[in-house]
């Protein structure tokens, strides 16, 4: 492709992007949840002796402030706010009712010292840490059993210096899995937005046996090589709504999870409902969009719209293995635009990675029923590489309206799988037979009745000219 041409191509790519509206899908899931909720009683973290010096270590002010507003959590609830300045701090729990809100420029610290990070269970559908056998460490916020939480500020940091747990990690001199940054467990009414996460020290956000989550307006910053820092990762969750988020780090930009084989199995708590528009990524290591490799507990109706993903090893990635069990079914990702990626689109079925040597070998996870549209990339190495497993074809996989321009002879790579493709380019491989019109068993991304969902956003007129420019893109090539 010429270079002007090319040129002229990535700026309607990144047009079409951002001059799209995601209004009427992005909150499919979380219609009924505001994003602010007025408190009726606020303290500040200075009440309660914290001194944002950097230095001083403030657990205790975060825990007493939160204590005394438990006293208000029928009242209408209260906020604690964090003001400018550096607040060094271990872990603390949220409690109900709550606002933790932060000043522009407050950041909270997580201590470098992994005695501040208690140790907890793990979780049931895990059945250990997810990198140790045992326990692991306690999220630097954390919350059990909660209901109507907001977690915000305007554009605060809260940042985990993970610098000494990757070296821990990589010195393999962890005594227990790493900690995140934010978890909440069997909590509903969740809200996180206008935040920057930094330097977690292993996933930032982990919503585990949630309902009712968004999480908006969120930055979330991480070295591209800093190990398994996951930006968004909702986990046996439901009605999940993630939109209008930039993520830059070394692990999944958002990865959708429910429970570990064995494990996950007999705690069978699915993931559905799943939300996502408007996110841009960039991970060296992980995916744009992920969905397990943990998925044992079943997940269901995910929508993604709206995805940008650059300088990255893969675009969308649905990842299993024989052991998980469970399945992965009516999954709809459209409107993605890529540049710089080593691999456009990819399902593995044989990811490995076990709890423990206990796990059923006979356990298939169903994969079934997903949907991938109106993708166009740049400078794409591989388009696609879909395997199944072997006894378990993954089935009704749609690919359509996709044009990569792809470096790679051998753009697409297919075993054990079936389905359908419609418009792609380069052409798609064999075993997803060529269908022109509509086809019925392709998932449309819409399970609902039409009233529950507006299917798709208002598009303005760059899209006819993309399709031109894809089009005379393509003959150029
Ligand atoms: C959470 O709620 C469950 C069921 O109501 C209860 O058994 C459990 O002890 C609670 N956990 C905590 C930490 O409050
Ligand atoms: C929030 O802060 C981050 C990190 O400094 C910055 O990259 C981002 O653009 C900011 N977002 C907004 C909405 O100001
Ligand atoms: C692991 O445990 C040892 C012995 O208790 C301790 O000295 C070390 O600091 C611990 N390492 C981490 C990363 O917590
Ligand atoms: C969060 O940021 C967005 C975009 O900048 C803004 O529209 C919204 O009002 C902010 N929300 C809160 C609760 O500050
Ligand atoms: C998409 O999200 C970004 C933040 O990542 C925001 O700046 C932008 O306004 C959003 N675009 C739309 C169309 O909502
Ligand atoms: C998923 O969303 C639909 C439509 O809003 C709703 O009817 C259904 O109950 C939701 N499922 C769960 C598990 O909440
Ligand atoms: C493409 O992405 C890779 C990382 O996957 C990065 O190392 C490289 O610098 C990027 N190339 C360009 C031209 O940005
Ligand atoms: C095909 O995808 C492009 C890029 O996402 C989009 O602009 C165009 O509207 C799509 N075409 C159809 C027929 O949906
Ligand atoms: C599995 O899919 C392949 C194509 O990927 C097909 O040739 C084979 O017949 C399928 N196996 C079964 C048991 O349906
Ligand atoms: C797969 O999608 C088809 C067509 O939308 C639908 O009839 C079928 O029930 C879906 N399968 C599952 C397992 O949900």
């Amino acid at each position: 492709m010429a270079r002007s041409a090319l040129f002229v191509f990535q700026f309607l790519v990144f047009v079409t992007i951002f001059e799209t509206h995601w209004s009427s899908v992005s909150g499919i899931y979380c219609k009924d949840m505001a994003s602010t909720v007025y408190r009726p009683h606020s303290v500040t973290l200075t009440e309660f002796g914290a001194v944002g010096d950097g230095k001083t270590l403030n657990t205790k002010s975060f825990q007493n402030a939160i204590f005394y507003l438990n006293s208000f959590a029928d009242k209408g609830g209260a906020q604690l706010f964090v003001p400018a300045g550096r607040w060094l701090t271990g872990g603390f729990n949220l409690i109900s009712h709550l606002t933790l809100s932060l000043d522009k420029d407050a950041v909270i610290i997580g201590s470098p010292d992994s005695s501040d990070w208690p140790l907890m269970d793990p979780l049931p559908s895990y059945g250990r840490g997810r990198e140790l056998p045992g326990k692991r460490h306690q999220s630097l916020i954390f919350g059990w059993n909660l209901t109507d939480v907001i977690i915000t500020g305007a554009n605060g940091t809260i940042d985990g210096q993970g610098l000494v747990w990757w070296d821990w990690f990589h010195n393999h001199k962890l005594n227990y899995t790493r900690p995140h940054l934010i978890e909440l467990m069997y909590s509903t009414n969740v809200v996180i937005s206008n935040l920057t996460f930094k330097n977690s020290p292993f996933w930032n956000i982990h919503p585990v046996y949630c309902s009712q989550v968004l999480v908006e307006h969120v930055t979330i910053l991480a070295p591209l090589d800093s190990p398994n820092t996951d930006g968004i990762n909702p986990d046996s969750s439901t009605n999940v709504c993630i939109n209008h988020c930039y993520v830059r780090n070394g692990g999944d930009v958002i990865s959708i999870k429910s429970g570990w084989d064995q494990y996950g199995i007999s705690f069978a708590r699915p993931s559905s409902n799943v939300s996502i528009s408007n996110i841009t990524g960039e991970t060296r290591g992980g995916a744009g969009i992920a969905i397990g490799s943990e998925m044992s507990g079943g997940i269901s109706e995910v929508r993604a719209e709206g995805v940008h993903i650059v300088n990255s090893l893969h675009g969308i990635r649905v990842k299993t293995a024989p052991g998980r069990g469970g399945y992965v079914t009516n999954v709809y990702v459209a409107d993605v635009s890529m540049h710089n990626v080593s691999m456009a689109i990819r399902i593995t079925g044989n990811y490995g990675e076990h709890p423990n040597n206990n796990y059923d070998r006979n356990a298939l996870p169903v994969i079934s029923n997903i949907t991938i549209e109106n993708v166009v990339g740049a400078s794409v190495g591989v388009a696609g590489i879909l395997e199944g497993i072997e006894g378990d074809n993954f089935s009704s996989i749609c690919i359509s309206n996709v044009s990569l321009s792809v470096q790679s002879r051998h753009p697409w790579s297919c075993s054990l799988i079936e389905g359908y493709s419609n418009s792609v380019t380069p052409e798609s491989c064999e075993q997803l037979s060529s269908n022109s019109g509509q086809t019925p068993v392709c998932y449309s991304g819409v399970s609902f009745s039409p009233s529950q969902v507006h299917a798709h956003p208002h598009r303005n007129s760059v899209g006819g000219l993309v399709d031109f420019v894809l089009h005379l893109a393509s003959n150029i090539m």
